[in-house]
């Protein structure tokens, strides 16, 4: 399941959609079209073998149909991913709506949204992601059950991603500098939204030198003043003279441009899909020496909040669930070094090992 074909472009052409979900091992792909509403929506499941498929709605202008396709099929395969390797009886699936979350989003649209992810009968449970807010998923819920991260219920999922990332990123530290202290290290932050603040709230509990950036003037002001964090320009981020840098903006923050400024010893943050090019810049950063921990595990913490929610368990087992980021990390880290394989080949395989254990023991007795 791991290596992905980069397909021809007459392999697209002839069969543009079943073609690309063998590739990437898709269950199944709902569309959904509604006049009335001007809903458009895609609803994939990666796979269920461990349990439902859970991943966020994103909605989002995209230029076409075919990046819509894409950027669900990627994003729900990441999501089996995460989901298995924290050790969640989940599977992997996400929706995208198409279209302007500031202009085009009504209740009637979200509703008829619930009714189509309610005809899955919940193979695919929805949550928040970009262009979504919890009323959002208020509509949503008045058409199915099949839906998590309501307001009053699990709540926003940034506190326990961010102690996720902070516990992966002290596992790291273990590793490559034989102590899970971060007192006194030099931890670039790029991105001060939400799971970036409680993250710097983190380290500098913690005593670590703590540099930050953003795109937003008035949160880098806020959050930087507030924690007495060195201000840095967004493009001066990746110069800084660092012992880790913490992604929590953007995707493919790590690519070859970067890799050539980069001076840091570990990557350790939230953002997803951070390795431009999965194959390329995962070897690359272990040629590096950096300690890179893989995103998809060092970012569970979101869903495990989703979890909770959906299994009705307290905010206090997503905290100590969160808290094993730490070994699971370390674990990766480990492996990567005994065996000589860039950490995301490794938190790969962990994941399709569960999977596979998972699907032999659900065979008929
Ligand atoms: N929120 C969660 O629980 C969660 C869970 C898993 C993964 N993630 C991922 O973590 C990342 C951060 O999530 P969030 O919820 O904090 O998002 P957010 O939107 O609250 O924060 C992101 C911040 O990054 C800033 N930013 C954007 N582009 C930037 C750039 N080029 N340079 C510097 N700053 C930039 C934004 O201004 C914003 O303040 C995202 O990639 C998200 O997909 C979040």
């Amino acid at each position: 399941m791991s290596e992905i074909k980069t397909l021809t472009a007459s392999e697209l052409a002839e069969n543009p959609v079943i073609a690309q979900m063998a590739n990437l091992g898709h269950e199944q792909i709902l569309f959904c079209n509604d006049e009335a509403t001007g809903l458009k929506a895609i609803i994939a499941v990666h796979n269920t073998v461990l349990g439902p498929a859970l991943g966020g709605t994103r909605m989002w202008s995209y230029a076409n149909e075919m990046e819509a396709l894409n950027d669900v099929l990627r994003l729900s395969r990441g999501m089996t991913y995460k989901n298995s390797i924290s050790g969640l009886n989940l599977g992997g699936g996400k929706a995208v709506i198409i279209g302007d979350s500031r202009t085009q989003k009504s209740e009637a649209l979200f509703r008829r949204f619930g009714k189509f992810v309610n005809s899955l009968a919940g193979k695919y449970i929805t949550a928040e992601d970009v262009g979504i807010n919890p009323m959002d998923m208020n509509w949503v819920s008045m058409e199915t059950k099949h839906v998590v991260g309501l307001p009053g219920k699990s709540g926003d999922p940034s506190p326990v991603t961010a102690y996720g990332v902070y516990m992966g990123m002290k596992a790291s530290a273990k590793i490559q500098f034989g102590s899970d202290s971060l007192a006194g290290k030099k931890i670039a932050v790029q991105g001060a939204g939400h799971v970036g603040e409680y993250l710097i709230e983190h380290l500098t509990k913690e005593n670590a030198d703590v540099y930050v950036t953003d795109i937003h003037v008035d949160t880098l002001k806020r959050v930087s003043e507030k924690y007495k964090a060195t201000v840095v320009s967004p493009d001066d981020i990746y110069d800084v003279d660092m012992d880790i840098y913490a992604p929590c903006a953007l995707g493919a923050t790590i690519n070859d441009e970067t890799l050539e400024r980069l001076k840091c010893s570990v990557i350790a943050g939230a953002a997803n899909n951070q390795l431009k090019l999965e194959s390329k810049h995962g070897f690359d950063v272990m040629k590096k020496g950096i300690v890179y921990a893989p995103d998809f595990a060092i970012n569970a913490g979101g869903v495990i909040n989703c979890f909770s929610e959906v299994q009705g368990l307290s905010a206090d087992w997503s905290h100590k669930k969160a808290e094993e980021i730490y070994d699971t990390i370390h674990n990766i880290v480990k492996r990567s070094q005994d065996e000589n394989v860039p950490t995301y080949q490794i938190a790969n395989k962990i994941a399709e090992e569960r999977i596979a254990a998972i699907g032999r023991v659900k065979l008929p007795m």
